[in-house]
């Protein structure tokens, strides 16, 4: 049985670093170089990150993700007092190929295999989404890899969840939304997806205003709230 606000879906969409891809999977891999620094500049590189689209989207100066991905990475390593070219160089292009989270794919397959269509709709540059859909290994899996490039803002201005509904032809109440990021599952929300936010991290709710209809742990969970 579907949860209620979850019948009659017809498309998953879903948020891409963070959600699908982990995006601490860069850092981990220089952990060597890193040392103890690792975990703080991989957790400053990502809330940076962020920062600089919310921040670009307001000033109405917007860049595409890979630059604000390495302006970010520039401030962390600035932070953490980490000044070596070439270790910013490999993490750079670690995070072109990011890891999948282990509940990826079977989601995905059983979702596909229950009629629904699943899109990505992410901040990522068209480019960077390719390379990390890659080496998912899960191109064959989605119907659509949607990139704010098209409208030229970032999340979670609404122009961006608009495009989902152009792209795939579900209106916004059939889509189900889902992102571990939860300011991103509250401007979905407010867009009007049905939003499943994944609260991998346990971490507390958001203060923005709205719910998401349903909160899971894991992937795995989304194709039972669909009834599937
Ligand atoms: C994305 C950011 C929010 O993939 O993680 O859109």
């Amino acid at each position: 049985m579907s949860q209620p606000a979850f019948a009659d879906i017809g498309a998953c969409v879903f948020d891409a670093y963070g959600t699908l891809f982990n995006v601490h999977s860069a850092a981990d891999r220089e952990a060597a170089a890193l040392g103890d620094k690792a975990k703080a500049l991989s957790a400053s590189w990502r809330q940076k990150q962020l920062e600089y689209t919310w921040l670009r989207s307001l000033m109405g100066r917007h860049t595409d993700f890979w630059q604000v991905t390495g302006d970010a990475l520039d401030y962390a390593m600035d932070l953490h007092g980490v000044a070596d070219a070439a270790l910013r160089e490999r993490l750079m292009r670690l995070y072109r190929t990011l890891d999948a989270y282990p509940d990826v794919r079977p989601s995905l397959e059983r979702l596909r295999a229950g009629g629904v269509k699943t899109a990505i709709l992410s901040n990522g540059e068209p480019t960077m989404l390719a390379d990390a859909v890659g080496h998912a290994g899960i191109a064959d899996l989605l119907d659509d890899v949607q990139s704010v490039e098209s409208v030229g803002i970032f999340k979670p201005d609404a122009r961006v969840y608009q495009l989902s509904v152009e792209r795939l032809d579900v209106a916004a109440e059939r889509i189900a939304f889902v992102s571990t990021n939860a300011w991103d599952a509250a401007g979905a929300g407010y867009f009007g997806f049905k939003v499943a936010w994944m609260n991998r991290f346990g971490l507390p709710d958001e203060r923005l205003g709205n719910r998401p209809a349903a909160v899971m742990k894991g992937l795995d969970e989304l194709p039972g709230l669909l009834g599937l």
